[in-house]
């Protein structure tokens, strides 16, 4: 038996040898395969693709189809009408003081592609728009306000939601429109049931569906025409069988672009033997019908350049009030240039391919220099070959920009000591001294993007102390998608800017392996996502990688394709700036983005990762009692501070005990600060934290800033007469912060409707400051219901009347009680009636619209509201 076992095992023994044998054997071998394929790999000897020299489409050509197909430059024949003298290019001039700066979109429904599409360019160009859905009868939104229109602009997604209302609004929108110069888009997207030809109801003009086009054309005349450049000619068979084109005699319509049909069968039911005339796809409405300017298409937006018409065609309803000027400005980073892969970083000839290509950039792009950024301590770490490469940058230093990445390339949120990283950094800096790097471009770039946003303040310290940083510039502000979204703001003296991805990452090295296949690499530059960025963006920073300049060079080709295109097609303006002079024209442009704001790092995974881990998000609120002052907040809050499971934050030394984050200043110092007013608490989900500032009530940015950081937490306002509330403000002669006198009170009501618009709305509960006074113990029991706070507190036991101040006050040992300071609580002399009846008058509308609110809410209504209603009416 114990021979057995023994055979056994010797058998076993030996088929493990064996194993690992042949398992060592197979390592061997796939090392030294891998070896030949990483260093030898055939396809780096590929050259790399070159790339667009012309204007063409891409695609099959097709010579001589006639009508101007000639080259750019060339003389063109007239294209649909002779150009009318007078309306060339002639620009819609638009009282600017009549309507907002608003778009109104009629969308199919809150799902429907082409309406997300609008939304998206108008949202990108950072317009103000509104949504509503079509409506084929009955309400039509209101369009004008104090004899103000309240839309500049009006888009319908689909066109025959217009032609087809009922008199009775169609009356009412075209009255506006030409009443107010207000435009009209529209796009017609034939379906299985559109006839083939039909005349758009009402209009002079006549539409033939379900037809393949070929070889697009801008008319050089349609006046529309500001950023697209007419002359040239997209060739080859465009996208889908689904075009509908305009067919007018009327004067009034001018072809913005022209197609030929792609067979002569599709165009029977033309009934003429026009087979190569060109027709037009997208028509211009000149006004000359009816009064009222449009643009139509006929598709929707998804073939390119209906983008860049569509993007014109608003400028040009709008008289360039919604529209950017034709200057762009571009700079390509290219982080961590020392920073890859041995077999994937640069050798000398992939230097030389980007110093030529700067060259060549900078015919077409006045000043255009690559902005390298380093991290000093993998220099040197590649091949001999590579690390000539290195050296060849290091000689031709004074040809690019350079910024620094972190000495090490490591994650700044990881330093939780601000001396510790700046310790790192100065190694860089000791790095670039030594090899004579500039350092006075002020601009840097974080590793991964740690530590910009969210906020990591110490990062802010070292970078403005070892490199005096004014610059940076994320993608994760306020979140990494959609790109559409991404703001700058400023913080502590350095500008943050947003940054755009331009498809390359460090693995995107070869063309033919780029993901989804190199037609990818080419749609996105053509007219596709890299395109539209630079349409959109007065200002875009662009972020590669080393490895995306060596191998196949796609950073090369993707940018020099990218400005050829956008020279091709656009009037645009291509130019580049160092980035210090770069954020003062961002800030320029969009001033209203100088203020950040700080939401929750822990709300986005993202944030999360680059959040430091001494950081918690625990310590923030829940509920905050937001005022407005004088209506018993302060009594409020500490009868809050009285229940076990409740803890109130930290008095703040300097505002008169409270935080004031969301209303002021102190907003700025970012929510590091404000954290540091709560403790941490025991348990996350009993525990209630809460801060009281009265004066968010009255501050136009906090309901928007507390619901950024906040989104769940619940808000308790107080709400008093507002009679006795200017009583109160009168006998205390103004004295603290707030308003001094009753008038500047009466928006009072209107802050808490603005607030009911914020996301904070369903979670506002309103207390009524007389029973407050009155019944607390009742009040305080609606508050813990509200805010589900468990145990419930019995107020009734904590609470007693003080006689001799009275008011509530806290119970302790026995009969005694403990009160509010001497200032707090104070009786005034009764008011003369005829006060109170001047007052009553002054607030009625006023009580009126919290009265609607408060229904709206389905909140019972404080006693005396209800009171003051009743004794206003009568009067
Ligand atoms: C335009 O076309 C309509 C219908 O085909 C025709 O009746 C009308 O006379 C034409 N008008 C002009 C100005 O050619
Ligand atoms: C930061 O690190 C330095 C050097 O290690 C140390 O002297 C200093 O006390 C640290 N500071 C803090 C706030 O921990
Ligand atoms: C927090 O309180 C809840 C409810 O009482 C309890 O279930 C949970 O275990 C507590 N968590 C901690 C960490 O004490
Ligand atoms: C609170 O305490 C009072 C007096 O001790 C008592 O009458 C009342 O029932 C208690 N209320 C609740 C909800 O327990």
């Amino acid at each position: 038996m114990v021979a057995l076992w023994k055979l056994m095992r010797g058998v076993r023994q030996l088929e493990l040898h064996r194993l690992i044998l042949a398992l060592i054997i197979f390592c061997l071998l796939s090392m030294a395969f891998l070896a030949y394929y990483v260093s030898n790999s055939p396809k780096i000897k590929e050259a790399p693709p070159l790339p667009f020299s012309d204007c063409g489409g891409g695609g099959a050509m097709a010579p001589g189809l006639g009508l101007g197909a000639d080259g750019p430059g060339g003389q063109r024949a007239p294209l649909f009408l002779p150009p009318r003298q007078g309306w060339q290019r002639q620009m819609k001039t638009m009282d600017v003081s009549r309507t907002e700066p608003l778009v109104l979109v009629f969308v199919e429904s809150i799902y429907s592609q082409l309406g997300q599409e609008v939304v998206a360019i108008l949202e990108s160009s950072r317009f103000h728009y509104r949504t509503e859905i079509a409506p084929a009868k009955g309400d039509m939104p209101t369009l004008t306000q104090h004899n103000r229109g309240r839309y500049t602009l009006i888009i319908y997604e689909n066109i025959l939601k217009y032609v087809n209302l009922d008199a009775w609004n169609r009356d009412l929108i075209d009255k506006y429109c030409s009443e107010y110069g207000v435009g009209v888009i529209g796009f017609f997207r034939a379906n299985e049931n559109s006839l083939l030809s039909a005349q758009l109801k009402g209009f002079p003009l006549f539409l033939h569906s379900h037809l393949g086009l070929r070889d697009y054309r801008i008319n050089p005349n349609a006046p529309l025409l500001y950023i697209t450049k007419p002359n040239q000619v997209e060739q080859g068979i465009l996208p889908g069988d689904d075009w509908t084109v305009f067919q007018s005699n009327h004067s009034t319509y001018e072809p913005v672009l022209l197609a030929s049909t792609r067979s002569s069968e599709g165009v029977a039911h033309f009934g003429s033997s026009t087979v190569r005339a060109l027709h037009a796809t997208v028509v211009q409405d000149l006004g000359l019908h009816d009064g009222i300017q449009r643009v139509l298409f006929g598709n929707n937006l998804n073939y390119w350049l209906h983008k860049l018409i569509f993007v014109d065609a608003i400028a040009y309803l709008t008289g360039r009030r919604l529209c950017l000027s034709l200057d762009r400005h571009v700079l390509v980073d290219v982080d961590d240039i020392f920073v890859g892969k041995e077999g994937t970083r640069m050798k000398i000839s992939d230097v030389e391919a980007l110093l030529n290509a700067q060259n060549k950039l900078r015919t077409l792009v006045p000043h255009f220099t690559f902005n390298l950024g380093f991290s000093g301590k993998f220099y040197h770490t590649g091949t001999d070959e590579e690390d000539q490469g290195d050296d060849m940058l290091l000689q031709h230093r004074n040809d690019f920009w350079w910024f620094p990445h972190m000495w090490s390339h490591m994650q700044p949120h990881l330093f939780h000591n601000v001396s510790v990283l700046a310790e790192q950094m100065r190694l860089n800096r000791v790095f670039a001294q030594e090899h004579g790097i500039p350092t006075d471009m002020g601009y840097a770039v974080a590793p991964h993007h740690s530590g910009v946003y969210p906020v990591h303040s110490q990062l802010y310290e070292a970078w403005k102390s070892v490199w005096n940083i004014r610059v940076t510039s994320t993608e994760e502000y306020p979140h990494l998608r959609p790109a559409r979204y991404r703001r700058g703001f400023i913080h502590n003296g350095i500008q943050v800017l947003p940054r755009q991805t331009c498809g390359l990452f460090t693995h995107t090295i070869f063309y033919n392996e780029y993901p989804g296949g190199s037609k990818e690499l080419d749609k996105s530059i053509r007219g596709g996502e890299l395109f539209l960025t630079v349409l959109l963006n007065p200002i875009s920073i662009f972020m590669t990688h080393l490895s995306n300049y060596g191998n196949d060079r796609l950073g090369l080709y993707t940018f020099e394709s990218l400005v050829k295109f956008v020279q091709c097609w656009t009037n645009l303006r291509l130019q580049t700036l160092p980035p210090l002079q770069l954020a003062d024209k961002y800030f320029e442009i969009f001033p209203e983005e100088r203020d950040p704001l700080w939401q929750n790092p822990c709300h986005d995974k993202r944030h999360k990762d680059i959040w430091s881990k001494e950081k918690t998000c625990d310590r923030l609120p829940k509920f905050l009692i937001i005022g407005p002052q004088k209506t018993g907040t302060t009594a409020l809050h500490s009868f809050l501070s009285l229940h076990p499971a409740i803890s109130s934050s930290f008095p703040s030394p300097v505002t008169f005990e409270e935080i004031q984050f969301f209303s002021g200043a102190n907003y700025d110092h970012g929510i590091d600060w404000y954290m540091d007013f709560f403790p941490f608490p025991s348990n996350v989900s009993t525990d209630f934290m809460f801060e009281k500032s009265a004066n968010y009530f009255d501050t136009e940015a906090a309901p928007k800033r507390a619901a950024a950081l906040l989104p769940r937490a619940k808000v308790v306002a107080v709400l008093i007469n507002p009679s006795d509330r200017a009583y109160s403000w009168y006998q205390v002669g103004g004295s603290g912060p707030g308003p001094s006198d009753p008038g500047s009170q009466q928006h009072h009501h209107g802050r808490v409707c603005c607030l009911m618009n914020s996301p904070v709305c369903v979670q506002l509960h309103i207390v009524d400051g007389a029973m407050l006074r009155s019944k607390p113990a009742l009040v305080m029991e609606g508050i813990q219901r509200f805010l589900s706070v468990t145990p419930i507190f019995n107020y009734t036991q904590a609470l007693m009347f003080d006689e001799s101040k009275g008011f509530w006050c806290q119970r302790v040992e026995g009969s005694r009680s403990k009160c509010l300071g001497k200032s707090k609580g104070r009786k005034y002399p009764e008011m003369s009636s005829e006060s109170r009846s001047f007052l009553a008058e002054y607030y009625r509308d006023h009580n009126v619209d919290l009265l609607r609110l408060l229904n709206r809410l389905g909140h019972p209504l404080p006693s005396w509201l209800r009171q003051e209603l009743q004794s206003s009416s009568w009067s």
